[in-house]
């Protein structure tokens, strides 16, 4: 995988706020015009309110113009890829579908082969509601 993405995730994840679980994590993704964004997660001390790593990254990708992402990976504390999580998965199929391309562990791999007959814009598509 690319360098770039790979820094900018542990980059990310050395920032993470984690002291209830311990546990820090640091995401990246590229978007189509090329530039990156990153998120770490922050949790809380009521515990279930606590945000994803994801959650930042696709803050940012927003705030900073939008677009499709096109490439993620995210890292555990050790610097070493891991695997996003169900409701990770949701957020990256709405701005990179099911082609993004996703490091994860045990290698390249696409968001539809992750999380097959995801749930999306076009599910809405369901015509007149009225
Ligand atoms: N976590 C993420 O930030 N992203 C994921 O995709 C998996 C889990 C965080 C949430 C929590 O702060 C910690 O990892 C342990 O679950």
């Amino acid at each position: 995988m690319s360098a770039d993405l790979l820094k900018a995730a542990r980059d990310a994840m050395s920032k993470a706020y984690a002291p209830y679980s311990g546990f820090p994590v640091g995401a990246a993704g590229r978007a189509e015009d090329g530039r990156i964004v990153t998120g770490c997660n922050v949790e809380n001390a009521s515990y279930g309110v606590g945000l994803c790593a994801e959650c930042g990254m696709i803050s940012e990708l927003v705030a900073t113009g939008g677009g499709r992402l096109v490439e993620f990976a995210c890292v555990d504390r050790t610097g070493e890829l891991t695997v996003p999580c169900g409701r990770c998965r949701q957020l990256l199929w709405e701005h990179g579908g099911p082609e993004l391309s996703v490091h994860m562990p045990r290698g390249e791999m696409t968001l539809g082969e992750i999380m097959v007959d995801g749930f999306g814009p076009t599910n809405l598509e369901v015509g007149d509601i009225q």
